[in-house]
């Protein structure tokens, strides 16, 4: 697990805590999935001064060979096995229904004792849009990862907005609100150290199992998409 991390937070079993990191450390990132948030991130995260290898079932498909011209000396393409072992942290980006198969494809042994961020999403679009989740209530994505990934820390981050935002969470009012669910608070100190980077306030919301108000809080973000046909929001915490 990456060293060298600060934070000043309370673990898995309070509410909401807000973590704050101070600290960046040079880490070897390997991202599961091609499209615009497997790109998108890979893309921010060598702005942090990361090296990122991207994976893929077809590490030569022309998106991804584009990324790598396009990202410099940080930047690599693979297979998903290839993703999983460079990296320290592995994020996971694929589609809903292909996560099973690339982590699979990636192999649990890659990922062994590995931090694991969970930015997919179990939409089901079957029924049209807004689309529906495939799971919920009694279990979520960010529980079936786990349990499909026993031996990593996973973490669910970055899944409640759009693929452009999430490396940036600074927007006309300020910065807005990420927030991340898992069972291990050093994992989570490593996601919070990445989502305070780019510049969101981080919140714990506990356990893994928090997994299950977040993504129906990604549902929020998309349902109301579709009620304002804007596609500009991100949703933040206000007090009284
Ligand atoms: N798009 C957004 O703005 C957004 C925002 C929040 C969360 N999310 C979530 O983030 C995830 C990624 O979204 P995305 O739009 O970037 O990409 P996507 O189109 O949902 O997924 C593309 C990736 O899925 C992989 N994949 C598809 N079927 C597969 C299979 N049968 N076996 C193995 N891998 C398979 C593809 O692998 P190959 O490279 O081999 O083709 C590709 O890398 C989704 O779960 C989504 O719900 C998306």
């Amino acid at each position: 697990m990456a060293s060298g991390i600060t934070s000043h937070h309370a673990g898995a079993g309070r509410m909401a805590s807000t973590l704050h990191t101070t600290q960046t450390t040079q880490m070897k990132i390997g991202i599961l999935g091609t499209g615009n948030v497997g790109r998108t991130l890979g893309t921010g995260l060598i702005g942090l001064g990361h090296e990122v290898m991207i994976g893929s079932r077809d590490a030569a498909k022309p998106e991804l060979q584009q990324w790598v011209a396009d990202n410099g000396a940080g930047a690599s393409a693979g297979t998903f096995a290839d993703a999983a072992a460079h990296g320290e942290i592995v994020m996971l980006c694929t589609s809903w229904s292909g996560l099973e198969n690339a982590i699979a494809l990636a192999t649990p042994a890659n990922v062994a004792g590995k931090v694991v961020l969970d930015v997919t999403n179990p939409l089901d679009f079957s029924q049209g849009t807004p689309p529906r989740l495939a799971v919920g209530h009694t279990t979520s994505g960010g529980e079936l990862v786990q349990s499909w990934l026993p031996d990593a820390h996973v973490v669910k981050v970055f899944n409640i907005v759009t693929a452009a935002f999430m490396v940036n969470g600074r927007f006309a009012e300020g910065n807005a609100d990420m927030f991340i669910a898992g069972n291990n608070d050093d994992a989570k100190r490593v996601a919070a150290q990445i989502v305070t980077a780019f510049n969101w306030n981080c919140h714990d919301l506990g356990g893994i199992e928090a997994a299950r108000i977040l993504e129906y809080y990604a549902l929020l973000w998309i349902v109301f998409g579709f009620r304002t046909g804007q596609w500009n929001h991100a949703f933040t915490v206000v007090r009284k």
